[in-house]
């Protein structure tokens, strides 16, 4: 049987899916409040990890080891590098990257992480699969890419470094936590999938854009991840 752990950064990320799932235990461990239970007959654990890289590290380990999930969706909202991503669509990780690692004096690509053999944390392909299907059944309404995921501990919100992520990366979205979770997924053997809808296109209008439309971005995803984790 299936556990899927569903991580979202804040609050607004995963109070739908708690509302909406029947609790069965309550944890609180490293200021994050685990909340196991069900949701339409899925055995799910939904957890707001905080926001940034550390934080989001935490809450896989803690998913794994504690909750031994067999699955992990990471739920939330994002700025565009895509300007087919238009704000309320959806982004499925295709890949995920850390944008702000940088041992290239010592050979590394851009981006990768030493000694671990490996750049872009590649999502399970059941998964990216099931997700892209039931969007496009849920949310015809919507622009769905399958694409890639670059993260880093910065809110993205001027043009030049949006473009530095496009050229050095090839990026469609940003934010600050995917690439911490699939890297944490990728080290405890767990197939992941990034969700998340477009709240702002990470340039000079990212700072009003995001408050305006984090609320409706973040709902497109709870209603992609719910009718998701019954078929997990
Ligand atoms: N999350 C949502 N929008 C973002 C942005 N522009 N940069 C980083 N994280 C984000």
């Amino acid at each position: 049987m299936s556990k899927i752990g569903i991580i979202g950064a804040m609050e607004l990320e995963v109070d739908t899916l708690k509302k909406q799932m029947n609790v069965t235990r309550v944890i609180t461990k490293a200021n994050m409040e685990f909340n196991e239970g069900t949701l339409d007959g899925a055995e799910i654990v939904v957890v707001r990890s905080g926001i940034g890289k550390v934080n989001a590290a935490l809450c896989v380990q803690i998913l794994s080891d504690i909750f031994e999930v067999t699955h992990i969706i990471n739920t939330g909202v994002a700025g565009s590098l895509n300007a087919k991503l238009d704000i309320g669509d959806i982004l499925i990780s295709k890949v995920a990257v850390h944008h702000d690692v940088d041992v290239t004096n010592f050979g590394y690509a851009l981006g990768e992480v030493p000694q671990l053999g490996i750049r872009e944390f590649p999502a399970d392909e059941k998964m990216i699969e099931l997700a892209e299907k039931t969007c496009k059944e849920v949310l015809p309404e919507l622009h769905t890419l399958v694409g890639r995921v670059v993260s880093g501990d910065q809110f993205i919100c001027a043009k030049d470094i949006k473009e530095k992520l496009i050229e050095n990366f090839k990026g469609d979205c940003c934010e600050m936590e995917g690439a911490s979770i699939a890297h944490g997924a990728y080290l405890n053997g767990i197939p992941f999938v990034i969700l998340r809808a477009i709240s702002d296109k990470a340039d000079d209008s990212a700072q009003m854009d995001y408050p305006t439309f984090e609320k409706h971005a973040a709902e497109h995803c709870a209603k992609l991840v719910r009718a998701l984790v019954p078929q997990l």
